[in-house]
């Protein structure tokens, strides 16, 4: 364990931060903001060695498949864990959780960690309680037909997170699947105070934390030329948590591996904007740390 994840486990949770003054404004924050950011391109061969699981755990991460991965079997590199970020669906709807329960299951990585996103509707249950909600009719029928309350109940194969964390090999992994409000998909939280509240859950100590929307600056750069990430989630990654990576997509035109040089951000949308699955599992390696590479 690091010095920085020493200290901080003795003050987890006790240093929250304040709701930024341009958190509803992300291109007036990024304008005032871009100068001081470090932002710099990572090759994805930086991030790997030479396979050796006794040294190393390899980490696969995938977003935004949206019902393509499982036409495509060869589409997931081998690995340890795989890391999913969300929007695995495109409405929520459970014929289509099942079947990618179903290609999770014939995955061989040890362990597979998954996150919601805005299109997996049926995670909602708040959402799912409100008398409005797109797909409402489709996801009801779904979820009376199934005597379910939600599509959770369907994903057995992995280890689903939600403002929760799972210890793997001493790497602390959170989950959250929260990203400013857009129209009434699932998980929206208007930006400000109610999003940073969700951001405040995130203890301290996380190493690889997984969200499905980016963060202001690092893979949040949508065609239109806007900025879609959130201020007060860089702030939590850079003023207080700084995990070793941060996983995400929703923002399926900005793929790719960015640094602060504290933090590797990885938007990992492997759907094109046109919902073409394209853009290929970004891996990487963290020493096992009983091993001698640690
Ligand atoms: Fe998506």
């Amino acid at each position: 364990m690091d010095l920085k994840k020493f200290v901080s486990s003795f003050v987890s949770g006790s240093n929250t931060l304040k709701v930024d003054s341009l958190s509803e404004t992300p291109d007036k924050a990024w304008e005032k903001y871009k100068k001081n950011l470090h932002i710099e391109k990572v090759d994805p061969l930086s991030l790997i060695h030479t396979r050796d699981p006794d040294k190393y755990l390899r980490f696969v991460c995938i977003s935004d498949t949206h019902c393509n991965i499982e036409k495509k079997e060869d589409f997931v590199p081998e690995g340890d864990v795989l890391l999913h970020a969300g929007d695995f669906s495109n409405c929520g709807r459970l014929s289509n959780i099942k079947k990618f329960n179903d290609f999770l299951g014939s995955l061989p990585h040890q362990y597979k960690i998954v996150i919601a996103g805005n299109h997996d509707i049926s995670f909602d249950t708040d959402l799912l309680k409100k008398p409005v909600y797109i797909f409402k009719n489709d996801i009801e029928r779904d979820l009376n037909d199934l005597q379910v309350e939600s599509g959770k109940a369907f994903l057995t194969n992995c280890t689903y997170l939600e403002d929760s964390y799972v210890d793997i090999h001493g790497y602390k992994i959170y989950g959250s699947p929260w990203q400013p409000r857009f129209c009434d998909w699932a998980f929206n939280v208007p930006r400000g105070k109610k999003l940073l509240d969700k951001w405040n859950l995130i203890p301290d100590d996380v190493d690889i934390l997984i969200t499905h929307g980016p963060p202001l600056g690092y893979g949040d750069l949508c065609r239109s030329g806007l900025r879609a990430g959130c201020v007060d989630l860089l702030n939590t990654i850079q003023k207080r948590v700084q995990p070793k990576f941060h996983i995400y997509g929703h923002i399926h035109e900005d793929y790719g591996i960015l640094t602060n040089k504290t933090t590797t951000f990885i938007n990992a949308s492997s759907c094109s904007i046109n919902y073409c699955l394209t853009n290929p599992p970004i891996v990487f390696d963290l020493p096992l740390y009983n091993s001698e590479a640690s």
